[in-house]
């Protein structure tokens, strides 16, 4: 379990949930984290969990739609830690849950954080890894960057990550840059649009599994080890690539299915 012992990684968003998750699980692999968010204590805490793991980590605040302060804090994060290998772009926020009843600024909110933010840290990190001629980076997009799952704005800012990710891979390639996304589908955490749903139904995530032909929503743990592969050596002729990782999610429609092929259908094929 050492396939990032010399990388220093930055996981954005690492406060809470997938992101945190993320970061321990590069951590684990040897990696040095710099665990990066707007939420400084949130952000402390996850450094904090690491170090008394054993690993090397450090906390930066940080919020990623104000470029200049955020190219500071990668200037200060490579004087610290050392040259970043491996960008991971995880932060983001939605609660805006449908087109209709939707603000002005909420529109504007989740396009500036989960689209511009996004772009930003990339603004930040890819002439450093340039000048290397050496990185790869990480997107957590969202499958509902691909289909309707309603939090239309934030959907519409995570299908840009996707095509940014294809930018990038296309015209990084030849610096030795690897760009790839991952599309992860329901995750169990406690984000706000979750903390939302979950006040009106407790079983929400129990409920959702269901819809995934695994059987159960994905855990943050899932999506840790997908970008530990897709960030590392071992993914090193891959790029530009949208991983779903989503129980099978967006593989097709079981539960429409389940409306049409009825029990006597099935003991009729199988008479
Ligand atoms: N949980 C899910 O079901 C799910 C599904 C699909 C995709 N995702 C994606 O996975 C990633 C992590 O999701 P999560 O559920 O762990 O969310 P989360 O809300 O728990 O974590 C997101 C983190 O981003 C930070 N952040 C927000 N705005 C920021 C800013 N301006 N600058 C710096 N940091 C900022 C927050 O403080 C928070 O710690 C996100 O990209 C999300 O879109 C999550």
């Amino acid at each position: 379990m050492a396939r990032y012992s010399d990388t220093t990684a930055i996981v954005t968003g690492a406060a809470h949930g997938i992101g945190r998750a993320i970061a321990a699980r590069l951590a684990a692999e040897g990696a040095a984290v710099a665990v990066l968010d707007i939420d400084g204590a949130g952000v402390e805490e996850t450094a904090g969990l690491l170090r008394d793991a054993g690993h090397d980590a450090r906390a930066y605040r940080a919020d990623i739609t104000d470029f200049p302060s955020l190219d500071a804090v990668v200037s200060q994060i490579e004087q610290e830690m050392g040259p970043v290998g491996l960008l991971v772009n995880n932060a983001a926020y939605t609660d805006a849950g449908d087109l209709e009843g939707m603000a002005l600024d909420a529109w504007h909110r989740e396009v500036e954080i989960n689209l511009h933010g996004t772009y930003h840290c990339l603004r930040s990190v890819l002439p450093r890894m340039t000048e290397r001629r050496e990185g790869a980076i990480v997107n957590i997009a969202s499958v509902n960057g691909v289909r309707y799952f309603g939090n239309p704005s934030y959907s519409a800012a995570k299908a840009g990550i996707i095509n940014l990710t294809q930018s990038v891979a296309s015209e990084y390639g030849k610096h030795n840059i690897r760009c790839n996304a991952i599309l992860p589908g329901s995750v169990r955490t406690d984000n706000a649009s979750w903390k939302i749903r979950q006040q009106k139904d407790p079983g929400i995530f129990q409920k959702l599994g269901r819809w995934y032909p695994l059987g159960r929503v994905g855990e943050p743990e899932d999506i840790a080890k997908a970008v530990a592969f897709l960030g590392s050596q071992d993914a090193d002729y891959i790029t530009g690539v949208a991983l779903p990782v989503d129980g099978g999610l967006l593989s097709g429609m079981n539960v429409m299915i389940g409306e049409f092929v009825f029990e006597s259908d099935k003991e009729a094929a199988e008479a």
